[in-house]
């Protein structure tokens, strides 16, 4: 069966997308950037001076049902026109003037799983897309993954039995938001690669994760629906060309855990992938990503003795990962399992994404770096190609580069500022936002296990909500130039709030900005041409800048 789905897709594989234009410098085609290193570029012309003059500039209130958790993109078309993509749980996708706000088109790709019967607080009515899709510029073409539903599909019942949900891959062209040919995919009823009894089906999971685009290939990570049900983590990678789906759980093989009952709570595993929505990161070629709690492999489990990171495991949570894909699917590479995962059950590494700095400034003689954050109040520094494995440090402890302590949680990931000597930001829960100076900018550092690689530099006068108010620091400057580094966060409460990226006298200073509405939870500001864009707290699209004085009906 799969040989005849790989067959096929081969066949068609002459089908090509067709190449057509190329990305403006100031887009956002993706939530942030491939390495998730939250410096989104240089190019957008803002900066201290600039976003200290933002004005509102419009705004678009959106169905009173409708929520926009998928970030907005930012596109420019052939015509040079440059517009905003948003996706909603509703299902409706929509293209919009980024100068003007004026909506060119919308669309409801398919109706959204209205989700009742999950009895489970989420605060959306329908479920549709969650996840922030991702641009291919060249194409033209955003891709997307979409909640909806067949009537009766598994069971009696119509819609709301979460077994008739299901979730397409979706691919529509941003000029006019037709449907790619051959698109939307179904994704449903696909085995699991490295576990084939474990079948997707798309009504036990979430799609949370922001996607993330290398080369041909998307992928989506998936984890549970308010933690309920019957479910498996899984990663779900898409040859855009020839259509090839990869499908790998976090949860596999012959000791995992399997239920004939849908209903059993972590019947499947779990294992979630939801980061709290930060997307995937890669650094070109290999996927780094957290797994939420769930089972875990008997080697690891309950045991002292150290486990190497290149080990393999069938069974995976509340750890950092490194995938790839070959020609025979995705592939363990590397993993992290802190020591005391234990001691601090729910509180784990799988609410932060993992975060690629920028290894031309972020380096050592020996070690390519990322950081991860967790809900246990910690920031972990890791080497990227050694992600440290299970008490391979001294004494049993975490083979990390370094373990920072924080005053709350964290969900979602870091920002960095690769100028300046290096910067990196994190958000926590009921706490400032705190900004680190990176120790090592001379170009042959040497790490050692007592190195203090990051230390703090300082953090804003504002104290954070609780928990999951927060958003993830996202940085932008003119490339570079000193003292045009901007630091932004979204607040529940307090809406966009911007700083200087260089913190002065152990102070991160704030530059004062137009108030906006709230936001949306584990927010993040998306940049165009001069503009910032967000979703604030009442589910509008508020956008920022200079000048201008339009204000859109709401529709
Ligand atoms: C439980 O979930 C797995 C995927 O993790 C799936 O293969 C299996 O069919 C599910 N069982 C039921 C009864 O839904
Ligand atoms: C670890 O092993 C214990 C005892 O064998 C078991 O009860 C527990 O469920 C396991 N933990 C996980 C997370 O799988
Ligand atoms: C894919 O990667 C796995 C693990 O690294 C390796 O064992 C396998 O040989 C690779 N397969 C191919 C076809 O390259
Ligand atoms: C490592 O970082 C330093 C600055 O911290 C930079 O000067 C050097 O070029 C970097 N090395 C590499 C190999 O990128
Ligand atoms: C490791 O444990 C030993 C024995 O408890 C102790 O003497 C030593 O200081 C520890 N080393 C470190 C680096 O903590
Ligand atoms: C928030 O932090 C303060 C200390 O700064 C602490 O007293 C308080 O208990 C914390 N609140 C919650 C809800 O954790
Ligand atoms: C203000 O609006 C008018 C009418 O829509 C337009 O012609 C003008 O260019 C706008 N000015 C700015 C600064 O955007
Ligand atoms: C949103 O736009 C409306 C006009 O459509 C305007 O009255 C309102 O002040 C704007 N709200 C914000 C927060 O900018």
């Amino acid at each position: 069966m799969r040989d005849l789905h790989r067959f096929l897709a081969l066949l068609f594989s002459a089908c090509h997308l067709a190449y057509q234009v190329s990305s403006a410098a100031s887009d956002s085609p993706r939530d942030a950037d491939i390495a998730q290193s939250g410096y989104v570029g240089g190019d957008h012309s803002i900066d201290p001076e600039a976003a200290s003059r933002f004005q509102h500039l419009w705004n678009i209130t959106f169905k009173p049902d409708e929520k926009h958790y998928a970030r907005p993109l930012v596109h420019t078309l052939s015509s040079s026109k440059q517009i905003i993509f948003t996706a909603s749980t509703e299902n409706i996708v929509r293209t919009i003037d980024a100068s003007t706000g004026e909506i060119l088109y919308e669309r409801q790709v398919a109706p959204p799983w209205p989700m009742a019967e999950a009895s489970c607080e989420m605060t959306s009515k329908n479920i549709g897309i969650i996840g922030t899709p991702v641009i291919y510029p060249e194409y033209d073409v955003a891709f997307f993954f979409v909640k909806s539903y067949i009537e009766d599909f598994r069971v009696p019942g119509g819609a709301a039995p979460p077994l008739n949900a299901v979730y397409y891959f979706y691919a529509v062209y941003l000029d006019g938001l037709g449907d790619v040919y051959k698109y939307p995919l179904f994704i449903d009823d696909v085995p699991a690669d490295n576990d084939l009894r474990k079948i997707f089906l798309g009504g036990l999971v979430l799609q949370r994760p922001s996607l993330l685009a290398i080369g041909d290939v998307v992928y989506a990570g998936f984890g549970g629906l308010c933690d309920a049900f019957n479910y498996t983590g899984t990663v779900v990678a898409i040859n855009i060309n020839t259509r090839w789906i990869n499908r790998w759980v976090t949860q596999g093989g012959a000791g995992s855990a399997w239920t004939s009952d849908w209903t059993k709570w972590h019947g499947g595993g779990a294992g979630g992938i939801w980061q709290s929505g930060m997307g995937l990161a890669s650094d070109g070629q290999d996927v780094y990503l957290s797994i939420d709690k769930g089972g875990i492999s008997t080697d690891v489990n309950a045991s002292s003795t150290p486990v190497s990171s290149k080990t393999h495991q069938d069974i995976l949570s509340r750890s950092v990962l490194r995938i790839n894909l070959n020609d025979s699917g995705v592939q363990m590479q590397d993993f992290f399992l802190p020591f005391d995962y234990q001691s601090n059950f729910g509180k784990g590494i799988g609410s932060g994404g993992v975060s690629v700095l920028d290894p031309s400034v972020f380096n050592s003689s020996t070690a390519r770096i990322g950081i991860t954050t967790s809900r246990n109040s910690k920031m972990y520094v890791l080497n990227l190609d050694d992600l440290g494995g299970y008490r391979t440090g001294v004494n049993g402890t975490d083979a990390v580069l370094q373990t920072i302590d924080l005053q709350g949680e964290v969900f979602g990931g870091i920002g960095s500022y690769p100028f300046e000597g290096g910067y990196v930001y994190v958000n926590p829960g009921n706490a400032s936002l705190a900004a680190y100076y990176w120790n090592f900018p001379s170009s042959t550092p040497q790490l050692h296990s007592s190195a203090s690689l990051f230390s703090i530099a300082g953090t804003s006068p504002a104290t954070n909500p609780h928990r999951d108010g927060v958003g993830i620091p996202t940085v932008t400057s003119n490339n570079g130039e000193p003292g045009s580094g901007i630091v932004w966060v979204t607040d529940v409460d307090k809406g966009l709030l911007a700083y200087k990226a260089v913190p002065v006298d152990g102070a991160l200073l704030q530059i004062g900005l137009p108030k906006v509405e709230g936001a949306v939870r584990f927010g993040r500001p998306v940049f165009g041409d001069g503009k910032v864009y967000v979703v604030d707290g009442k589910y509008r699209l508020v956008a920022l800048g200079v000048g201008g004085n339009g204000t859109v009906a709401a529709r």
